[in-house]
């Protein structure tokens, strides 16, 4: 059970004690085993180290009142991770094996699972371990799958506050066809924007729109609310598709909003603001609120530059159906 000072920690700083580990060589997956953390035995050649042949995801599991602990959308990250090995040309992982390791880990994890609104977030992460410092132009043959668990508290317990967010229309967050790819090599691409965003204007996050289209933030998906309507960009590679965006573009129709998935602009966004909402969607964040953008050294309110009722309302649909409150009817959570 988590300490006081634990439930301070920020997110993703503590570690549950057991990993669940899989290895893969000579053309093929061996068994996984489950383990306590440690450090990895790892050569100083391995391919990740170089060449950055690395990908991970990003879900959550919720502890329900009734003591089961249920895994939000699955499935749909298992996915989303072979298609990250598979356009970074490393092993992609068997999905039956993959489910297999998140719900052990889960298992051998369970008394470190914090009640709502804490989560174990579940964090896969894939990497190449060819030992070959020569091996910049082919891939690495062997490699290792580790699921690691990490008890998270309430993101905002201070209370939930609107995010300032810096208009970047210059930078990309990362190469164009790796958007969709969940990669550290696309974090690091966009950390040096976002400290420079951080430090100039004090905000939040960056919102990269190169060539003044509206794209993503560094670690959320970005919607644009307002009553009765979500405009969001459509999918292609430049960006990742988040599990939580699909997620409000599949609730939104039954909360009555209709649901735009299209290219758009700075100007377009600029104009919706004025009376519509904006948030960010993803993992960690669920729908947090934007109050203030900031562009060509301007700040623009968005609405009353509070935490509007639609962004509140669809957080809330979402949050009660990942903590068992309001009925699962589309099957997205997996009971451990
Ligand atoms: C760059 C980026 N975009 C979007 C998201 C949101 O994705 P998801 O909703 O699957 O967490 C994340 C979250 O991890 C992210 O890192």
């Amino acid at each position: 059970m988590a300490t006081p000072l634990a439930q301070n920690a920020p997110f993703g700083s503590i570690l549950a004690g057991q990993m669940a580990v899989a290895e893969y060589n000579n053309g093929a997956w061996g068994g996984f085993d489950v383990r306590p953390v440690a450090p990895l035995p790892l050569s100083p050649a391995a391919h990740v180290l170089h060449y950055g042949s690395a990908c991970f995801e990003g879900a959550k599991a919720f502890l329900h009142a009734d003591g089961s602990v249920n895994i939000f959308r699955l499935d749909k990250h298992i996915a989303r991770m072979r298609q990250s090995a598979r356009l970074l040309v490393l092993p992609e992982p068997d999905p039956l094996q993959l489910r297999a390791m998140v719900l052990a880990a889960i298992e051998q994890n369970r008394a470190e699972v914090p009640a709502a609104p804490g989560a174990l977030y579940l964090r896969p992460m894939l990497i190449g371990t060819t030992p070959n410092i020569g091996a910049a132009a082919t891939p690495s043959t062997a490699a290792m799958l580790i699921v690691l668990c990490s008890p998270v508290w309430d993101y905002f317990a201070g209370g939930a506050h609107p995010l300032r967010i810096f208009v970047e229309e210059h930078a990309t967050r990362c190469a164009a066809h790796l958007g969709m790819v969940k990669t550290g090599g696309n974090y690091a691409a966009a950390l040096g924007p976002t400290l420079a965003a951080r430090q100039q204007y004090g905000v939040d996050q960056v919102l990269f729109c190169p060539g003044g289209e509206v794209q993503e933030t560094g670690a959320a998906n970005f919607l644009l609310i307002r009553d009765g309507h979500i405009l969001t960009r459509s999918l292609d590679s430049t960006f990742l598709h988040g599990v939580t965006r699909d997620s409000f573009l599949q609730l939104a129709p039954d909360l009555g909003y209709r649901v735009e998935e299209r290219v758009f602009g700075v100007e377009e966004m600029l104009e919706w603001v004025q009376d519509g909402e904006a948030a960010l969607s993803g993992t960690a964040a669920v729908l947090s609120g934007v109050g203030t953008l900031l562009r060509g050294g301007q700040e623009i309110r968005v609405s009353d530059g509070g935490i509007g009722p639609n962004t509140q309302r669809l957080r809330a649909a979402l949050i009660g159906l990942q903590q068992g409150i309001v009925p699962d009817t589309r099957g997205w959570l997996t009971r451990v």
